[in-house]
């Protein structure tokens, strides 16, 4: 079956591409207003696009009535936020986070989450994260009044330790983290424990050997 995506409506195009292109790593966005009010949110149109510079981008869309997100209203004033990679036991204060409370709700009081302030950024990172990123806004691109992409540099990372096969290597042991994904429909998470191994293949060794 095709579907025109530009010809049906938003909601269906979501539909149709937030169901198929999963899993979505989630982003735990914490972030603040100039003015210091604390914010805490899950967004999963979120991903790493490369290390030079350490970029990761967000999509944030507006809310039913037309007006920014908190978090996008606050990255908009500061230019700062945090990524927090969400594990399976912080799921449900993750979700609680997602509510649709007024500006002036800390969401991080709200769902009693535990925080440290960041080293580079004003918005402080969640404890109980396997993983952080402190980011710093490169560049903020309206793509219409429904939809906006942050592209960000990623100017520290935390992980915990527990989390740290090697330091000199910069090896994570990513599976103990359980690190949870968004698939399809409200309500639907992926947990991360079933991968499987393949090596990149390398042209000299195939080259080499016509017909395998
Ligand atoms: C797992 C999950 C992923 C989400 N991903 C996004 C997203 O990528 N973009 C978006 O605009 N909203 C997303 N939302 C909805 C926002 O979290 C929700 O609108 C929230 O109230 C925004 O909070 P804020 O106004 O404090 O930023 C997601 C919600 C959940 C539960």
């Amino acid at each position: 079956m095709r579907f025109d995506i530009p010809a049906m409506k938003p909601a269906d195009r979501y539909k149709i591409l937030a169901s198929a292109i999963t899993p979505r790593p989630i982003a735990w966005v914490t972030s603040q207003s100039a003015a210091g009010g604390r914010n805490a949110a899950p967004y999963s149109f979120f991903n790493f696009f490369g290390p030079d510079p350490a970029t990761i981008v967000l999509g944030l869309m507006a809310r039913p009535d037309g007006t920014l997100k908190d978090s996008d209203a606050n990255i908009l004033e500061t230019g700062e936020f945090v990524v927090n990679l969400v594990c399976e036991a912080d799921a449900q204060a993750m979700n609680l986070t997602c509510i649709d409370a007024p500006p002036d709700v800390d969401e991080i009081t709200l769902a009693k989450l535990e925080v440290v302030a960041s080293d580079r950024v004003a918005p402080p990172r969640i404890v109980t994260a396997p993983a952080s990123f402190e980011c710093r806004l490169l560049h903020r691109l309206t793509l219409s009044a429904a939809q906006t992409l942050m592209v960000a540099e990623v100017v520290m990372a935390h992980v915990a330790d527990a989390y740290v096969l090697d330091e000199q290597r910069c090896h994570i042991d990513t599976g103990a983290m359980h690190l949870i994904a968004r698939v399809h429909g409200a309500g639907v998470y992926l947990r991360s424990g079933d991968t499987f191994q393949m090596d990149r293949p390398v042209w000299k060794d195939v080259a080499g050997n016509p017909g395998k």
